[in-house]
């Protein structure tokens, strides 16, 4: 089995969790990294043995058996898992999963992806040597190397989050053909859906674990990225007027200065062609706040002190080792950021409140999963979007805005 980090090719020993864990911390990979990538290629590597087997075991709940593919009791009495192998491995991810310094929604993902095969045999990592842009803040560059961020849109929150971008795209963006840059692009969860829609897309990303990771999930596709580089938003390498529109999801929050903000819708403004549109994310002011509410993060005092400086000055820092507090970034009042867009000489087209309330719920990812619920959480969102006295209660802000014709 072959996984992907950071260039390095090594191989260690899958045994317990724990072993694993205590593996890939040995070679400096977060251990959680680790776990989410052997699952996903297990899930990859499974998935059709288990539907086949699924359909010659349980006719009759054939479909349902693969629509819940990775939920526990189904794969179970699926697959007739040898109850040895399934329930030690199930404890053995929860206890290693508790003694992680992160929670929601990272282990909720590892949870709703147990594998339903023992773990056997060896893996090899791959990953790659380059490195981050020296610009790039060597702390946002930790978190990212940390970060399971290539799994993060998949669930709760942050599926509606997605879902409500690709909407809001999909409703300004002149269609295909188009030549599209995705700065902060990560893994390529956008680029991706925008080159099976038919865009000539390139992927840009100051974390090389990243870029490479979208690098080999473009290889595996039939149509692929023009292009996948390691790069930052304030110095992009792409020719004045290239492109058709470009997508900033991700950097007007980690720049923390406004003149850096300045400087990546100056190169994004650069890059466009007249009348090319820029798709930029924002953090809401007020997303750590909520986000702590919801998550009964109050009761510590250092989430409470992280808290009382973002809504002093926008300026979120995370000193605490928990990936789910994030880490550095700018967290942006809905005004500032249309006069950041306005000041760059962009001409504003919309400005959206993503999530709306919804994010907020305990059991937003049930709601996701049943399509009547689903319906009203996006129909709610879509309602509130440019409500000017509730803006700020999405986590994500995403401004549309295109450059003279
Ligand atoms: C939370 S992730 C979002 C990824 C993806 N665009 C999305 O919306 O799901 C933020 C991304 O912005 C990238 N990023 C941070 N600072 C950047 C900068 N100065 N220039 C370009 N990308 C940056 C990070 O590496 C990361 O991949």
């Amino acid at each position: 089995m072959k996984l992907d980090h950071e260039g390095r090719r090594e191989t260690f020993p899958l045994g317990t969790p724990n072993q694993t864990a205590a593996a890939a911390r040995a070679r400096d990979i977060h251990p959680l990294l680790a776990f989410h990538k052997i699952l996903a290629a297990l899930r990859k590597a499974t998935a059709s043995s288990m539907r086949r087997r699924c359909r010659d075991r349980r006719r009759g709940s054939e479909r349902r058996l693969c629509q819940t593919v990775g939920r526990t009791q189904n794969v179970r009495s699926g697959l007739q898992t040898k109850p040895g192998d399934f329930d030690g491995l199930f404890s053995e991810y929860l206890k290693a999963m508790k003694s992680f310094p992160v929670k929601f929604p990272e282990r909720y993902w590892v949870l709703s992806q147990l594998p339903w095969q023992s773990l056997r045999g060896r893996v090899e990592v791959t990953s790659t040597s380059e490195q981050p842009p020296p610009e790039f803040d060597p702390t946002i560059a930790d978190y990212y190397r940390r970060a399971p961020e290539e799994y993060r849109l998949e669930q709760g929150p942050f599926l509606l989050e997605e879902l409500r971008t690709r909407e809001v795209i999909e409703r300004h963006a002149r269609r295909p053909p188009a030549t599209v840059l995705d700065v902060g692009g990560s893994a390529g969860a956008y680029a991706l859906w925008l080159v099976d829609a038919g865009y000539t897309v390139h992927l840009v990303d100051p974390v090389p674990r990243l870029v490479a990771e979208a690098q080999r999930r473009s290889i595996a596709r039939s149509r692929q990225l023009a292009s996948c580089r390691v790069g930052e938003a304030r110095a992009l390498d792409f020719a004045d007027q290239s492109a058709d529109f470009v997508l900033l999801l991700g950097p007007l929050y980690h720049l923390t200065e406004a003149s850096d903000r300045a400087r990546a819708l100056s190169e994004t403004r650069r890059v466009l062609k007249p009348g090319g549109q820029v798709f930029a994310a924002a953090i809401s002011r007020w997303a750590s706040a909520l986000d702590g509410l919801s998550r009964n993060l109050f009761q510590d005092p250092r989430f409470a002190a992280i808290v009382e400086q973002d809504l002093r000055d926008g300026q979120h820092r995370n000193p605490t080792e928990r990936l789910d507090y994030f880490t550095t970034a700018y967290f942006h009042r809905p005004d500032e950021l249309r006069a950041e867009v306005l000041g760059a000489g962009l001409i504003l087209e919309g400005l959206y409140g993503l999530e709306g309330p919804g994010w907020l719920l305990s059991d937003v990812s049930a709601r996701l999963a049943d399509p009547r619920r689903r319906t009203d959480l996006l129909k709610v969102a879509r309602m509130l979007e440019s409500e000017p006295s509730v803006l700020g209660v999405s986590a994500h802000l995403l401004v549309v805005a295109r450059t003279p014709a």
